[in-house]
């Protein structure tokens, strides 16, 4: 995700300076071109020779250092990166940056940079709490900084509070968003549904469905690395909440129902991969169904279609696109749903293909429209979700 993407990470003196060996790894891994740069005080707590070896490029300390490769390194480094993050970010680094004092390499290279700067503070919590360093900090975000905030915990000075730097996924998913993708969905609302509902018998029972939630937590995580601002109505799934995403958690279809439309109006782009119930129990026991001899059944009611609604009320603009699931006459019944339920385009899963489906994470997608079918291959779930928001993209400027 990171190809052809500089990365500088600034290290200043904490030591937290550690995590960010297995930062650089990880951004390498996402095929990023690291450079390292750190101040004295952060060569204490991890060599250069570290995150040389890690990033396969020279890590600066020292502006003078007349042996460096490149031209005019605090200038070129900050000017031509595509996103830099300073990890750990000392009270020293934090005030100097913040009074535009720049007297070593890190703090120098921070000045030309035009690209996403984010600090991510860490220190003993009483050092965080100080409103020196708090000043500094809105300082920093009011300069257009932005400030990743401490985590709490149990500190390496043996005080419990905010200070611990946030693990390294965190950090590397604010580096994914400065830069990963081409912010194309800048300025727009998607609202994505994932995962399956539940649909309660008794307070012990319920009705649910295969449905992991990895394609819909794909197509929010995507939508929100190219800019959108993303709202996930989930139903439960052992998947972590995509970062930057607004999380609504429910459990029915009544409740995703509800908490869609209260916000779809606002939507420009709504993405339907939920598997929701069609049909619940007409009444829920309240207490625990016991066992009696002889068969048993469950009379069961037709829930809402919450697609079918949303292409009912669709506001002028807004662009549909709903899922189908089949295990047969993939096409043909997908075309029904899109014409049935008014909406714009439907992403057809055949549950029969390898790869495609529930529990994978990839998947085999067919995007259909009103006047294309597009058979997309298998990949990634989060590429297809890619491959959904350009199509999406794309019809809507058609
Ligand atoms: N859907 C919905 N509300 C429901 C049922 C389904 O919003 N009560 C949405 C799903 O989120 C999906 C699309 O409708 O985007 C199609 O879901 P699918 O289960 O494939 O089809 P159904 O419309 O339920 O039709 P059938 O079960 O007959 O295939």
């Amino acid at each position: 995700m990171l190809t052809g993407k500089k990365i500088v990470l600034g290290v200043s003196g904490g030591i937290a300076a550690y995590k960010m060996a297995n930062v650089a790894s990880m951004l390498v891994k996402l095929h990023a071109d690291v450079h390292v740069v750190m101040t004295e005080n952060a060569t204490h707590f991890i060599t250069p020779e570290t995150f040389e070896t890690l990033t396969a490029n020279r890590c600066y300390t020292n502006v003078f250092d007349r042996s460096m490769d490149i031209h005019v390194p605090h200038v070129t480094l900050g000017s031509t990166a595509d996103a830099i993050l300073i990890a750990p970010a000392s009270a020293d680094v934090l005030g100097k940056i913040a009074h535009g004092i720049a007297d070593d390499m890190l703090t120098t290279t921070i000045l030309p940079a035009t690209c996403p700067v984010m600090l991510a503070p860490s220190m003993n919590v009483h050092m965080y709490e100080n409103p020196i360093v708090q000043n500094n900090m809105n300082t920093l975000r009011t300069y257009g900084y932005e400030i990743i905030e401490a985590d709490e915990g149990f500190l390496a000075c043996r005080d419990i509070g905010k200070g611990k730097l946030p693990p390294e996924d965190v950090l590397v998913e604010y580096i994914l968003r400065a830069c990963a993708k081409e912010k194309d969905l800048t300025g727009k609302k998607v609202l994505v549904t994932a995962g399956a509902t539940m649909e309660a018998i008794d307070p012990v029972r319920y009705i649910t469905n295969h449905s992991t939630g990895k394609m819909g937590y794909a197509v929010a995580r995507r939508a929100m690395l190219r800019g959108a601002e993303v709202t996930l109505v989930t139903g439960q799934t052992s998947l972590d909440a995509p970062m930057f995403v607004n999380v609504l958690q429910i459990t029915s279809a009544k409740d995703m129902y509800e908490a869609v439309t209260a916000v779809a109006d606002e939507q420009d782009i709504i993405i339907k991969s939920a598997a929701v119930a069609d049909y619940r129990p007409i009444t829920v026991a309240d207490h625990k169904i016991k066992k009696k001899d002889g068969d048993m059944s469950i009379s069961l009611e037709r829930t809402d279609d919450i697609l079918s609604y949303l292409g009912a009320h669709k506001k002028p603009g807004q662009f549909i696109c709903g899922f189908s699931m089949e295990t047969e006459n993939l096409i043909e019944n997908s075309k029904a749903k899109l014409e049935k339920k008014h909406v714009d385009m439907i992403a057809a899963n055949n549950l029969n293909v390898a790869g495609a489906g529930f529990k994978t994470d990839t998947n085999v997608i067919t995007l259909i429209t009103k006047d294309s079918v597009r058979e997309l291959p298998l990949q990634s779930k989060e590429d297809v979700a890619d491959c959904i928001l350009d199509e999406i993209i794309a019809k809507m400027k058609a």
